[in-house]
This record gives structure tokens, sequence and C-alpha cells, in this order.
């Protein structure tokens, strides 16, 4: 038996014939005969399951292969956009914590754009959050109106990927990283992500420089000098954005590498889709899931494998050979995906010539090593502030209501006389329209409404069971949609203010 096994997922769309070209050069390498054997195990996923009527959109003995080797190589997965079932891709990240998305961007030889035929090389890496976020995927219809989808943004995640960033940076030798937030606006979501970085970079990491950038300036710099990044570590939905704005850079999605590192497992996937236009044509670009495999390889500690490789298919780009989906201008017909893999598999053993040749750092063994943490016997529960003090100073209530904000303030207050907790705002998406606000503010048919110690002797009569009364009051006269408790930690006010107040 191989001493490491690596489930494969080939995907749907154009996925089975990248992930057959990508193994067919592994093995023109000779991964599958490092080490002890390396065997890459074929498992179910994506829109064959999903057909089948299976809502995970992937079978139990793919999960059990998933866990027992730790390692998921994976094809693109087709996606319902709007209605539908879930995406099969962010499943897999979610289901096995694969908390840190990591992404390659480099200029490559023969890979024509804007920033190579200006001579600028690019050479930059980009951390996404993988898991929270708005990526959550908790949303609600809430009024006929109205929809919401939740953004979670946790201390011990945003630590998580803030070690990984810094510790990658570390291993390949980057000086500075960048923070990408919008912590201006989202102060809390944002700015608990941008604490933690500062938090994380001063006491772990002094050795490396930490600056911040707010994500809308970051993508104009990184149009008109993305030069002066070299790491870049986001939240999950600004980070997805980022990198392939990034992507952009260096060719197109065609050849961005992508791996989803966590504690146990790790995926490892191109960062384009299925591309049904090109699909069963056999002219797809391999390149992506090609690099996104050597990532894998050297994941596994196989870098003398993933360093030829890689020199063979940098001398293949640098020849000029190519797929129909780049270079359209080159004099060189383009060729099939087969023809593509035959150019790299005769250049294995070559370097390029243009570009510094990929070197095999020294004491690399070559032998596959697969070393994980012990298997947890239940969902770990991870925790950054674990003795704080929390005390209830009120709370937000969330009404389905196409009420006037006067009128609504009016009922509201009918409705609490004689609780300890008063009326003392009213916001509709987010802007204060009661006591005081503008005529010209649209409201729609979703209210915020905040109640408050009436008095400060009221306020130690104030807890979660004085909430729950009052939204029972509530509930007579109002749809409530949601609640909040107005908390505050260790004596700071645990949430926002509303615009205008
Ligand atoms: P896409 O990346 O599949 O295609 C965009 C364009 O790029 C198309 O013109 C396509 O032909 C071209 N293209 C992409 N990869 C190529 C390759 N390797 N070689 C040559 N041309 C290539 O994006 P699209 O059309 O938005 O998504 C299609 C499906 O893929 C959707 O269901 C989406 O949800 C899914 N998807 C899956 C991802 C994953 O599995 N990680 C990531 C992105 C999208």
């Amino acid at each position: 038996m191989a001493s490491l096994r690596i489930a494969v997922a080939p995907g749907d769309g154009i996925g089975p014939e990248i992930m057959d070209a990508t193994l067919d050069v592994f093995r023109a390498a000779g991964v599958d005969k490092a080490g002890g054997g390396v065997e890459f195990v074929t498992v179910e996923a994506g829109a064959s399951e999903f057909a089948k009527g299976n809502s995970r959109g992937l079978t139990d003995a793919a999960v059990k292969e998933i866990e027992s080797g730790g390692i998921l190589f994976k094809g693109p997965m087709e996606t319902p956009k709007g209605g539908g079932g879930k995406s099969i891709n962010v499943t897999l990240r979610k289901l096995f914590s694969t908390y840190a998305n990591l992404r390659t961007f480099r200029t490559l030889p023969g890979v024509e754009t804007l920033w190579s035929r200006a001579g600028v090389p690019i050479d930059m890496v980009v951390v996404r959050e993988n898991i929270e976020d708005t990526y959550g995927g908790v949303e609600h219809r809430l009024t006929n109106d109205m929809v919401q989808c939740k953004r979670l943004i946790s201390a011990p995640g945003s630590e998580q990927i803030h070690r990984f960033a810094f510790k990658t940076a570390e291993s390949l030798g980057i000086k500075k990283v960048h923070c990408g937030h919008k912590a201006n606006i989202m102060k809390m979501t944002d700015g608990l992500f941008l604490e933690r970085f500062r938090t994380i970079a001063a006491a772990e990491f002094p050795g490396i420089e930490a600056a911040d950038v707010i994500v809308d300036a970051l993508c104009m710099n990184l149009v008109v000098n993305p030069t002066q990044y070299r790491m870049l570590v986001l939240p999950n939905l600004q980070g997805d954005i980022v990198s392939d704005l990034c992507a952009g850079l260096v060719g197109g999605l065609g050849f961005a590498p992508s791996a989803n590192i966590g504690k146990h497992i790790s995926i490892f996937e191109a960062v384009h889709g299925t591309a049904p236009d090109i699909a069963g044509k056999g002219i797809a670009n391999p390149t992506s899931l090609i690099l996104s495999g050597l990532m894998l390889l050297r994941h596994v500690r196989l870098v003398s494998h993933a360093a030829a490789i890689e020199n063979a298919l940098l001398a293949t780009l640098e020849s000029g050979v190519h797929t129909g989906d780049f270079n359209k201008s080159s004099p060189k017909p383009a060729v099939n995906t087969a023809g593509f893999v035959r150019a790299i598999k005769d250049n294995l053993g070559k370097a390029p010539t243009t570009v510094p040749a990929v070197k095999v750092a020294e004491g690399a063994t070559g032998a596959a090593i697969a070393s994980r943490p012990a298997r947890p016997t239940e969902p770990e529960v991870i925790r950054t502030f674990a003795n704080v003090r929390s005390k209830v100073v009120g709370c937000d209530v969330y009404l389905d209501s196409a009420q006037r904000p006067t009128d609504l303030a009016e009922g509201l207050n009918r409705l609490t006389e004689g609780s300890p907790l008063k009326l003392t705002l009213i916001s509709n998406r987010g802007t204060q329209v009661w006591p005081t606000g503008s005529v010209y503010t649209e409201c729609v048919d979703y209210y915020r409404v905040r109640f408050e110690p009436r008095d400060r002797s009221a306020a130690a009569g104030v807890d979660q069971p004085s909430c729950l009364q009052l939204l029972m009051h509530l509930a007579e006269k109002f749809t409530i949609c949601s609640y909040e408790l107005l908390r505050e930690f260790d004596g700071v006010r645990g949430y926002s203010l509303a615009q205008g107040q």
C-alpha cells in the first residue's frame, strides 16, 4: 500500500480534462513512485452527486477518504447562481476547517500581460480568510422587501489566519505583510480583524513589518503599482475579490493556483471555474491546476518533484507553447490540452532560461511526509477572549413593519409603558430616523428599534429575561424578525451606533 493517499475529485466541466492532464504530468515526473509511493484515489463529489439528490454534493466515502488522507486535490465544481444547492467548494472548505486560502501570483515567462509588456515582474501572495465573513451563508428573508446575510468575524478565526500569513511570510522570506480591510466603515467586524492582525504581529512576529490598507485603496494601488505589495491578508469576501484582481495582473485565472490549508485537512484547487463554454472540447489550459498541484506536492514535502515539474512548465510557457485562452496574438498556433501536456512532459529535466530556474532547497529529501495532528474526537471550540465580564444594557429588536417612524414610535411607546426598558432609537437600513432624523431618509419595511434602561434606577433590572419580556409585549402587535442583546464587555460597548446618532 502507498505511504500517502491523496483524494482526487476531478470536478465538473473542464475539471476531469485538466485533472487527467495534471496527473499525467505528475506520473511522468515520478510523483506516484516518490517516498513510499503516492496513490491518487478518485472520490465522488460535485454536479453528479447533486444530480443524484445528494444535497451535500459529496459521498460519505469521499468524506472518509479525505479525512483519512488529510488532502483533497480537486477540479473546479459547478455552483448554481441565486437559487439551488449550496456551493460544494465552500462546503468542502468549511466542513474541513481549511481556514486559510493561499494564492500566489507570479509573472510567468511566455504569458503576456500589460505588466509583462511593461517589463514589471509581479510576485505576490494573497492569504484570504476562508471560513467566516458572509461566506457563513447565513441568509434570511426578513420581510416582503428585505433579505439579510450575516457577516461573522471571530477573534480566534482572525488569529488563525494572521498567524498563518506571518508564518508563510517567514518561510518565503517576505519582510512585509499588509492587512486589507474596511475597518473605517465596519468598525467592529473588520475592526476586530485588523486589531488581531496588529496584536499577533507585535506579539509573535516582530521581525516582519505589519502594515494595513483600506481595501478600496488597495484595489486602486494594485492596478497602478502592484509591486508595492508582497503579501496581503484579507477577510473572506474582500480576499476573494482582491485575489481575482491579482490573477488578472498575471494573465488571468488560468495562471493562479490556490491552496486551502487547515490544521488537519488541506484542499488544493485551481482558482478558475468549470468553464462550461469550452468543456469537453479538450482545449482547456491546465496551468492553474498544475500550479495548485505543485503547492500540494510542496505541502507533502515532495519538493524535488515540484521543482522538476515547475521548471518543465516554465520552460514550456517560455518556449511560446500556449492554449487558446492566452497569448492570443502569438504567431504560434494554440495547442490543445493534450499538446500542452506533451510539451511539459518533453521538457521534464529542462529548466527555463529567461527566468531563474526553481531550485530545490538544501536538505530536501524528496520523500513524502504527511504529518498531521491526531484526529479530534469531536469539533473543537477555539477561543481567544475567555475571561471577559459582560453585562446586558438593553436590546435591539428588528421588526417587519411598513409604518412611518413616528407612528411606529407611538405604537412601541404605548406597548412598552411600565417596562424597565424604553425606546431610545429607531433606525432604518442603519440610519437613525427617530427621535431625530432627516425627512429625506427613505425607509423600507424593516426597522431596528433600540431599547435601553428607562432611568438609572431601572438599569439594575435590565437583563436577558427583562428583554425577553419586552419581546413578548412587542410580539402582541409586531412581527419580530430577530433581536440582539446590547452588551458591554469589560465595560466596553459591544454594539455600533446608528448612522447620524
Ligand atoms: P470560469 O472560471 O469557469 O470561466 C470564465 C471564463 O474563463 C470562461 O470563458 C472560461 O472558458 C475561461 N476559463 C476558465 N478556466 C479556463 C481554463 N482552465 N482554460 C481555458 N479557459 C478557461 O467562471 P464562470 O463561468 O463564472 O463559472 C462557471 C462555473 O464554475 C460556475 O458554476 C461557478 O460557480 C463555478 N466555479 C467553481 C470554482 C471552483 O470550483 N473553485 C471557482 C469559480 C467558479
